[in-house]
Protein backbone atom coordinates (compact mmCIF):
# COMPACT_ATOMS: atom_id res chain seq x y z
CA UNK A 1 0.00 0.00 0.00
CA UNK A 2 1.65 3.71 -0.75
CA UNK A 3 -1.01 6.61 -0.08
CA UNK A 4 -1.32 9.76 -1.90
CA UNK A 5 -0.28 12.36 0.83
CA UNK A 6 -0.82 16.65 1.43
CA UNK A 7 -0.08 18.79 4.35
CA UNK A 8 -1.61 22.01 4.36
CA UNK A 9 0.51 24.06 6.03
CA UNK A 10 3.21 22.86 4.83
CA UNK A 11 5.43 26.13 5.26
CA UNK A 12 4.82 26.32 9.17
CA UNK A 13 6.36 25.38 12.50
CA UNK A 14 4.19 22.02 12.29
CA UNK A 15 4.44 21.49 8.72
CA UNK A 16 7.95 21.40 9.01
CA UNK A 17 7.95 18.55 11.58
CA UNK A 18 5.29 16.96 9.01
CA UNK A 19 8.02 16.67 6.66
CA UNK A 20 10.66 15.51 8.68
CA UNK A 21 8.32 13.02 10.06
CA UNK A 22 7.41 11.49 6.64
CA UNK A 23 10.87 11.11 5.96
CA UNK A 24 11.90 9.30 9.01
CA UNK A 25 9.32 6.71 9.63
CA UNK A 26 8.01 4.29 7.38
CA UNK A 27 5.49 5.86 5.75
CA UNK A 28 4.33 4.40 2.86
CA UNK A 29 4.39 7.99 0.56
CA UNK A 30 3.24 7.28 -3.26
CA UNK A 31 2.99 11.23 -3.62
CA UNK A 32 3.29 14.16 -1.77
CA UNK A 33 1.90 17.70 -2.41
CA UNK A 34 2.13 21.00 -0.41
CA UNK A 35 -0.31 23.20 0.53
CA UNK A 36 0.23 27.02 2.26
CA UNK A 37 -1.32 29.99 1.60
CA UNK A 38 -1.12 32.29 -1.47
CA UNK A 39 2.25 33.74 0.64
CA UNK A 40 4.28 30.55 0.10
CA UNK A 41 2.92 29.47 -3.56
CA UNK A 42 5.71 28.64 -5.45
CA UNK A 43 8.19 28.29 -2.88
CA UNK A 44 10.01 24.56 -3.38
CA UNK A 45 10.74 22.81 0.09
CA UNK A 46 13.08 19.90 0.13
CA UNK A 47 11.51 15.84 0.63
CA UNK A 48 13.47 12.79 0.80
CA UNK A 49 16.04 14.46 -1.78
CA UNK A 50 13.78 16.41 -4.27
CA UNK A 51 11.95 19.40 -3.96
CA UNK A 52 8.64 20.08 -3.64
CA UNK A 53 6.79 23.04 -5.09
CA UNK A 54 4.27 24.78 -2.50
CA UNK A 55 1.02 25.25 -4.05
CA UNK A 56 -1.70 27.66 -2.73
CA UNK A 57 -4.21 25.91 -0.74
CA UNK A 58 -7.31 27.84 -1.68
CA UNK A 59 -6.55 26.84 -5.28
CA UNK A 60 -5.44 23.44 -4.40
CA UNK A 61 -7.44 20.43 -5.67
CA UNK A 62 -7.58 17.67 -3.19
CA UNK A 63 -8.44 14.83 -6.57
CA UNK A 64 -6.53 11.42 -6.06
CA UNK A 65 -5.09 12.44 -2.28
CA UNK A 66 -5.88 9.81 0.27
CA UNK A 67 -4.55 11.80 3.21
CA UNK A 68 -4.31 15.02 3.97
CA UNK A 69 -2.51 16.54 7.30
CA UNK A 70 -4.09 20.31 7.95
CA UNK A 71 -1.86 22.66 10.37
CA UNK A 72 -3.05 25.71 8.72
CA UNK A 73 -5.03 27.47 11.46
CA UNK A 74 -9.10 26.90 12.23
CA UNK A 75 -9.68 29.78 9.33
CA UNK A 76 -9.10 26.92 6.83
CA UNK A 77 -11.70 24.96 8.03
CA UNK A 78 -13.61 25.50 4.39
CA UNK A 79 -10.92 23.63 3.00
CA UNK A 80 -10.34 20.98 5.29
CA UNK A 81 -14.40 19.80 4.65
CA UNK A 82 -13.30 20.65 0.53
CA UNK A 83 -10.70 18.04 0.95
CA UNK A 84 -12.89 15.45 2.88
CA UNK A 85 -16.12 15.82 0.47
CA UNK A 86 -13.20 14.91 -1.97
CA UNK A 87 -12.37 11.22 -0.70
CA UNK A 88 -9.78 12.39 1.13
CA UNK A 89 -9.40 11.97 5.26
CA UNK A 90 -8.18 14.73 6.62
CA UNK A 91 -6.47 14.78 10.05
CA UNK A 92 -6.61 18.48 11.11
CA UNK A 93 -4.19 19.83 14.06
CA UNK A 94 -6.67 23.21 14.75
CA UNK A 95 -8.93 23.27 17.09
CA UNK A 96 -12.13 23.94 14.24
CA UNK A 97 -13.32 20.51 15.01
CA UNK A 98 -12.30 19.07 18.52
CA UNK A 99 -15.43 19.34 19.76
CA UNK A 100 -18.08 18.55 16.91
CA UNK A 101 -19.38 15.39 17.70
CA UNK A 102 -19.22 13.51 13.97
CA UNK A 103 -15.37 14.26 14.42
CA UNK A 104 -13.34 11.96 16.61
CA UNK A 105 -11.20 13.35 18.92
CA UNK A 106 -7.90 10.91 18.80
CA UNK A 107 -4.71 10.38 20.81
CA UNK A 108 -3.72 6.33 19.30
CA UNK A 109 -2.35 5.08 22.67
CA UNK A 110 -5.63 6.66 24.49
CA UNK A 111 -8.84 6.20 22.57
CA UNK A 112 -7.31 5.30 18.99
CA UNK A 113 -10.08 2.90 17.85
CA UNK A 114 -12.43 6.08 17.78
CA UNK A 115 -10.41 6.84 14.73
CA UNK A 116 -12.61 4.43 12.90
CA UNK A 117 -15.92 6.58 13.52
CA UNK A 118 -14.58 9.21 11.53
CA UNK A 119 -16.94 10.51 8.63
CA UNK A 120 -13.79 12.16 6.20
CA UNK A 121 -12.54 14.30 9.19
CA UNK A 122 -10.50 13.95 12.18
CA UNK A 123 -9.23 16.37 14.52
CA UNK A 124 -5.98 16.16 16.71
CA UNK A 125 -6.32 17.42 20.02
CA UNK A 126 -5.06 20.41 21.71
CA UNK A 127 -0.98 19.91 22.29
CA UNK A 128 -1.30 20.24 25.99
CA UNK A 129 -4.18 18.22 26.22
CA UNK A 130 -1.96 15.31 24.19
CA UNK A 131 0.75 15.57 26.48
CA UNK A 132 -1.78 15.30 29.54
CA UNK A 133 -3.86 12.08 28.50
CA UNK A 134 -0.96 10.15 27.44
CA UNK A 135 0.42 10.50 31.28
CA UNK A 136 -2.82 10.19 32.88
CA UNK A 137 -5.19 7.70 30.88
CA UNK A 138 -2.44 4.69 31.96
CA UNK A 139 -3.25 5.75 36.02
CA UNK A 140 -6.89 6.08 34.52
CA UNK A 141 -7.27 2.85 33.28
CA UNK A 142 -6.14 1.29 36.71
CA UNK A 143 -8.00 3.78 39.19
CA UNK A 144 -10.64 6.28 38.19
CA UNK A 145 -9.70 9.74 38.54
CA UNK A 146 -11.85 12.07 40.65
CA UNK A 147 -10.16 15.31 39.86
CA UNK A 148 -6.75 17.13 37.88
CA UNK A 149 -5.06 20.41 38.87
CA UNK A 150 -2.98 20.96 35.73
CA UNK A 151 -0.47 23.96 35.44
CA UNK A 152 1.40 24.16 32.20
CA UNK A 153 4.71 25.75 31.08
CA UNK A 154 4.10 26.00 27.74
CA UNK A 155 7.10 26.82 25.00
CA UNK A 156 6.79 29.38 22.52
CA UNK A 157 6.59 27.29 19.13
CA UNK A 158 3.39 26.30 20.19
CA UNK A 159 2.52 30.07 18.94
CA UNK A 160 4.21 29.45 15.85
CA UNK A 161 7.12 30.55 13.62
CA UNK A 162 6.35 34.02 14.47
CA UNK A 163 6.45 33.73 18.45
CA UNK A 164 10.09 32.13 18.41
CA UNK A 165 11.14 34.78 15.70
CA UNK A 166 10.31 37.42 18.46
CA UNK A 167 11.65 35.47 21.32
CA UNK A 168 14.89 35.44 19.81
CA UNK A 169 14.20 39.46 18.95
CA UNK A 170 13.89 40.08 22.06
CA UNK A 171 16.82 38.13 23.82
CA UNK A 172 18.95 40.22 21.26
CA UNK A 173 17.43 43.89 22.00
CA UNK A 174 17.78 43.17 25.09
CA UNK A 175 21.85 42.12 24.90
CA UNK A 176 21.98 45.36 22.82
CA UNK A 177 19.88 47.35 25.32
CA UNK A 178 17.12 48.07 22.93
CA UNK A 179 13.24 48.43 24.27
CA UNK A 180 11.19 44.77 23.93
CA UNK A 181 8.48 45.00 21.29
CA UNK A 182 5.67 42.41 22.29
CA UNK A 183 3.94 41.15 19.47
CA UNK A 184 2.20 37.81 19.02
CA UNK A 185 2.17 38.00 22.81
CA UNK A 186 0.18 40.50 25.02
CA UNK A 187 3.88 41.89 26.74
CA UNK A 188 7.45 40.44 26.29
CA UNK A 189 8.01 36.69 26.88
CA UNK A 190 11.87 37.00 26.97
CA UNK A 191 12.89 36.48 31.09
CA UNK A 192 9.40 36.50 31.07
CA UNK A 193 6.34 33.97 31.94
CA UNK A 194 3.14 35.07 31.11
CA UNK A 195 -0.02 33.05 32.90
CA UNK A 196 -2.53 33.85 30.11
CA UNK A 197 -2.41 31.93 26.41
CA UNK A 198 -4.81 32.76 23.70
CA UNK A 199 -8.14 34.60 25.15
CA UNK A 200 -9.77 35.14 28.33
CA UNK A 201 -13.69 34.54 28.43
CA UNK A 202 -16.17 36.80 30.85
CA UNK A 203 -15.16 34.25 34.22
CA UNK A 204 -11.28 34.66 33.47
CA UNK A 205 -10.43 31.41 31.96
CA UNK A 206 -8.58 31.28 28.74
CA UNK A 207 -9.47 29.47 25.52
CA UNK A 208 -6.52 27.08 26.32
CA UNK A 209 -7.59 26.41 29.42
CA UNK A 210 -10.86 25.53 27.96
CA UNK A 211 -9.25 23.30 25.39
CA UNK A 212 -7.89 21.63 28.60
CA UNK A 213 -10.87 20.93 30.13
CA UNK A 214 -13.50 20.04 27.39
CA UNK A 215 -11.19 17.89 25.30
CA UNK A 216 -9.56 16.04 28.29
CA UNK A 217 -13.16 14.97 29.30
CA UNK A 218 -13.68 13.94 25.89
CA UNK A 219 -10.93 12.05 24.99
CA UNK A 220 -11.02 9.89 28.49
CA UNK A 221 -14.86 9.71 27.56
CA UNK A 222 -15.91 11.59 31.14
CA UNK A 223 -17.81 14.13 30.34
CA UNK A 224 -18.40 15.35 34.31
CA UNK A 225 -14.65 14.78 35.17
CA UNK A 226 -13.56 17.78 36.98
CA UNK A 227 -10.43 19.53 35.32
CA UNK A 228 -8.97 23.15 36.64
CA UNK A 229 -6.15 23.99 33.91
CA UNK A 230 -3.84 27.04 34.07
CA UNK A 231 -2.35 27.39 31.30
CA UNK A 232 1.32 29.54 31.47
CA UNK A 233 3.86 30.56 28.35
CA UNK A 234 7.21 30.21 29.30
CA UNK A 235 10.74 31.56 27.51
CA UNK A 236 11.24 27.67 26.48
CA UNK A 237 12.06 27.39 22.48
CA UNK A 238 10.53 23.62 22.59
CA UNK A 239 8.85 21.59 24.12
CA UNK A 240 5.79 21.97 26.75
CA UNK A 241 5.89 20.97 30.53
CA UNK A 242 3.39 20.13 33.22
CA UNK A 243 2.59 19.78 36.21
CA UNK A 244 -0.29 17.25 37.82
CA UNK A 245 -2.14 16.89 40.92
CA UNK A 246 -4.24 13.83 40.18
CA UNK A 247 -6.79 12.82 42.67
CA UNK A 248 -7.45 9.66 42.67
CA UNK A 249 -10.45 7.01 43.64
CA UNK A 250 -8.69 5.27 45.92
CA UNK A 251 -4.96 5.73 47.06
CA UNK A 252 -1.80 4.74 44.64
CA UNK A 253 1.54 4.72 45.41
CA UNK A 254 4.31 6.20 43.38
CA UNK A 255 5.58 3.00 42.76
CA UNK A 256 2.30 1.84 41.82
CA UNK A 257 1.65 4.63 38.45
CA UNK A 258 5.48 4.31 37.44
CA UNK A 259 4.94 0.83 36.67
CA UNK A 260 1.96 1.88 34.90
CA UNK A 261 3.35 4.69 33.11
CA UNK A 262 6.19 2.18 32.85
CA UNK A 263 4.41 -0.17 30.03
CA UNK A 264 2.28 2.56 28.42
CA UNK A 265 3.49 3.30 24.62
CA UNK A 266 4.51 6.51 24.26
CA UNK A 267 5.46 7.25 27.63
CA UNK A 268 9.08 7.00 29.85
CA UNK A 269 9.73 7.07 32.99
CA UNK A 270 12.47 9.44 34.27
CA UNK A 271 12.14 9.54 37.78
CA UNK A 272 15.13 8.96 39.74
CA UNK A 273 14.93 11.75 42.49
CA UNK A 274 18.45 11.03 44.38
CA UNK A 275 20.04 10.66 41.26
CA UNK A 276 18.41 13.80 39.90
CA UNK A 277 16.77 12.21 37.05
CA UNK A 278 13.53 14.22 36.20
CA UNK A 279 12.60 15.42 32.53
CA UNK A 280 13.35 18.86 31.44
CA UNK A 281 11.72 20.48 28.22
CA UNK A 282 15.42 20.11 26.70
CA UNK A 283 15.14 16.01 27.32
CA UNK A 284 12.36 16.20 25.33
CA UNK A 285 12.79 18.21 22.52
CA UNK A 286 12.85 16.17 19.41
CA UNK A 287 11.79 12.94 20.53
CA UNK A 288 8.77 11.23 20.13
CA UNK A 289 8.01 10.18 24.18
CA UNK A 290 5.98 11.83 26.46
CA UNK A 291 8.48 12.57 29.35
CA UNK A 292 7.16 11.68 33.31
CA UNK A 293 8.74 11.91 36.72
CA UNK A 294 8.57 13.71 40.34
CA UNK A 295 5.95 11.17 40.74
CA UNK A 296 5.26 11.60 44.49
CA UNK A 297 2.25 11.61 47.14
CA UNK A 298 0.46 15.03 47.67
CA UNK A 299 1.26 15.39 51.38
CA UNK A 300 -2.37 16.93 51.60
CA UNK A 301 -4.32 14.41 50.49
CA UNK A 302 -3.86 10.41 50.71
CA UNK A 303 -6.00 9.77 47.52
CA UNK A 304 -3.77 11.90 45.24
CA UNK A 305 -0.73 12.09 43.24
CA UNK A 306 1.76 14.78 42.00
CA UNK A 307 3.58 14.30 39.06
CA UNK A 308 5.97 16.51 35.73
CA UNK A 309 5.50 15.95 32.47
CA UNK A 310 6.98 17.15 29.25
CA UNK A 311 6.93 16.56 25.83
CA UNK A 312 7.97 17.82 22.80
CA UNK A 313 4.31 19.50 21.53
CA UNK A 314 5.60 20.27 17.80
CA UNK A 315 5.43 16.02 17.32
CA UNK A 316 3.66 14.36 19.91
CA UNK A 317 1.55 17.25 21.03
CA UNK A 318 0.92 18.17 16.74
CA UNK A 319 2.32 16.25 13.79
CA UNK A 320 3.25 13.06 15.51
CA UNK A 321 -0.10 12.63 17.03
CA UNK A 322 -1.43 13.17 13.53
CA UNK A 323 0.98 11.16 12.15
CA UNK A 324 -0.14 8.27 13.98
CA UNK A 325 -3.72 8.41 13.62
CA UNK A 326 -3.03 7.83 9.92
CA UNK A 327 -0.91 5.08 10.83
CA UNK A 328 -3.30 2.80 13.02
CA UNK A 329 -6.59 3.69 10.42
CA UNK A 330 -4.15 2.69 7.30
CA UNK A 331 -2.53 -0.14 9.45
CA UNK A 332 0.72 1.42 9.00
CA UNK A 333 3.58 -0.47 11.20
CA UNK A 334 4.49 2.64 13.56
CA UNK A 335 8.59 2.43 11.79
N1 LIG B 1 3.07 24.89 17.01
C1 LIG B 1 2.55 23.95 17.78
O1 LIG B 1 3.20 23.47 18.73
C2 LIG B 1 1.18 23.44 17.53
C3 LIG B 1 0.74 22.35 18.29
C4 LIG B 1 -0.55 21.83 18.07
C5 LIG B 1 -1.35 22.41 17.12
N2 LIG B 1 -0.91 23.48 16.40
C6 LIG B 1 -1.82 24.02 15.40
O2 LIG B 1 -1.29 23.78 14.11
C7 LIG B 1 -1.64 24.86 13.23
C8 LIG B 1 -0.36 25.45 12.64
O3 LIG B 1 0.48 25.90 13.69
P1 LIG B 1 2.01 26.31 13.44
O4 LIG B 1 2.57 26.45 14.81
O5 LIG B 1 2.64 25.44 12.44
O6 LIG B 1 1.82 27.79 12.84
P2 LIG B 1 2.78 28.61 11.85
O7 LIG B 1 4.21 28.25 12.06
O8 LIG B 1 2.38 30.02 12.01
O9 LIG B 1 2.34 28.08 10.40
C9 LIG B 1 1.06 28.30 9.89
C10 LIG B 1 0.90 27.59 8.56
O10 LIG B 1 -0.44 27.83 8.09
C11 LIG B 1 -0.37 28.42 6.79
N3 LIG B 1 -1.43 29.39 6.59
C12 LIG B 1 -1.68 30.51 7.30
N4 LIG B 1 -2.71 31.20 6.73
C13 LIG B 1 -3.10 30.48 5.66
C14 LIG B 1 -4.09 30.65 4.65
N5 LIG B 1 -4.88 31.73 4.64
N6 LIG B 1 -4.20 29.72 3.69
C15 LIG B 1 -3.39 28.65 3.66
N7 LIG B 1 -2.43 28.41 4.59
C16 LIG B 1 -2.29 29.33 5.56
C17 LIG B 1 0.98 29.12 6.78
O11 LIG B 1 1.36 29.37 5.43
P3 LIG B 1 2.29 30.65 5.05
O12 LIG B 1 3.68 30.28 5.48
O13 LIG B 1 2.12 30.73 3.59
O14 LIG B 1 1.74 31.81 5.81
C18 LIG B 1 1.85 28.08 7.48
O15 LIG B 1 2.17 27.04 6.60
C19 LIG B 1 -2.46 25.82 14.08
O16 LIG B 1 -3.83 25.52 13.94
C20 LIG B 1 -2.00 25.53 15.49
O17 LIG B 1 -2.97 25.86 16.47
C21 LIG B 1 0.32 23.99 16.58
Amino acid sequence: MSLHVAIAGATGVVGAEFLRLLEERAFPVASLRLMASARSAGRRLAFRGTEIEVEDLAEASFEGVDVAFFSAGSAQKAHARRAAEAGTLVVDNSSAFRMDPDVPLVVPQVNGDRARDHKGIIANPNCSTILLVMAIAPIERQVPIRRIVVSTYQAVSGSGAAALAELEQQAADEREGRPLTPSVYPMPIHGNVIPFVQAFDADAITTEEWKMVKETQRILERPELAVSATCVRVPVRRAHSEAVNLELERAVTPDEARTWLDAAPGVTVVDDPAAMRFPTPRDADGGDDVLVGRIRRDPGRPEALDLWLTGDQIRKGAALNAVEIAEHLFEVPAR
